[in-house]
């Protein structure tokens, strides 16, 4: 009897949650494992992202929203970069309020993304490889540093190249990133965090064994050198969605 109280309420409570706002679904890459994908929407920070960017689903076709770094506005909101929470807990809100830096994210439109496709982005994990502060993109260098140590982290590889976290031995050298692609439509995704060494990013082969493979480990390394397997080209919809199981 409890039990079938307990689902009831559960059931009473599926119109209310806001699940469309962040799209997640469970999707099988062909034989490998399942990965998660997740529109990319902005946390509800006005102060911190200005009113046209927080809260808002990132779109790669909107530069007004989403513009390019301008290194003569200096770091302010709105100046090409946002946080993102990944994995969302289906809540913008509780989202936006979560400290944990390991479920943070920085997006930076780079400064010549104006192509309007997922590689005009990037999404940088927000613990630094270091000792575990929270780096920030500075669009007047266009370097992603860390105010802690003085690690400084290029872009788009994420390579360190400044600071303490440059001197660690490969691959602890790097941020890890998240894979991004966009749909027909322009609205931007990001796929979970591959961890398996055997595979390197959905649908594609492995070509660098041993070393930190896909996105990287968060607050540890990533190998720089498979930057190209994070951002994928634009296509009709973010990649495997056809072979889509399971939408939550
Ligand atoms: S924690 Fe980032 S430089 Fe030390």
């Amino acid at each position: 009897m409890k039990a079938l109280v307990m689902v009831s309420a559960i059931v009473a409570m599926i119109p209310f949650v806001p699940w469309g706002s962040f799209l997640s679904s469970t999707v099988t890459a062909g034989a490998q494992l399942p990965t998660l994908i997740q529109a990319v929407v902005i946390d509800d920070n006005p102060t911190e992202y200005g009113s046209a960017a927080a809260g808002q689903a990132v779109n790669v076709n909107n530069l007004t929203d989403f513009p390019t770094p301008d290194a003569s506005l200096g770091d302010v909101p709105g100046n090409g970069h946002w946080v993102f929470t990944y994995p969302t807990s289906g809540s913008l809100s509780l989202d936006t309020e979560n400290p944990n830096t390991f479920q943070k994210f920085e997006l930076i439109r780079l400064p010549n993304g104006t192509n309007k496709q997922a590689s005009d982005f990037v999404a940088f994990s927000k613990v630094c490889v270091h000792l575990w502060c929270s780096p920030d993109f500075n669009p007047l260098n266009n370097l992603f540093q860390c105010p802690c140590h003085g690690s400084e982290y290029e872009i788009p590889d994420g390579l360190a190249i400044h600071g303490p976290a440059s001197l660690q031995a490969f691959p602890t050298n790097a941020i890890p990133m998240l894979t991004l692609q966009a749909d027909s439509d322009g609205n931007l995704y990001v796929f979970a965090m591959n961890y398996d060494p055997a595979l390197s990013a959905p649908g594609k082969p492995v070509t660098v064994p041993n070393d930190i493979e896909a996105n990287g480990e968060l607050g540890y390394g990533r190998d720089y050198n498979s930057y190209y397997k994070f951002i994928l080209p634009n296509s009709q919809t973010p990649a495997n969605t056809a072979e889509e199981s399971t939408t939550v």
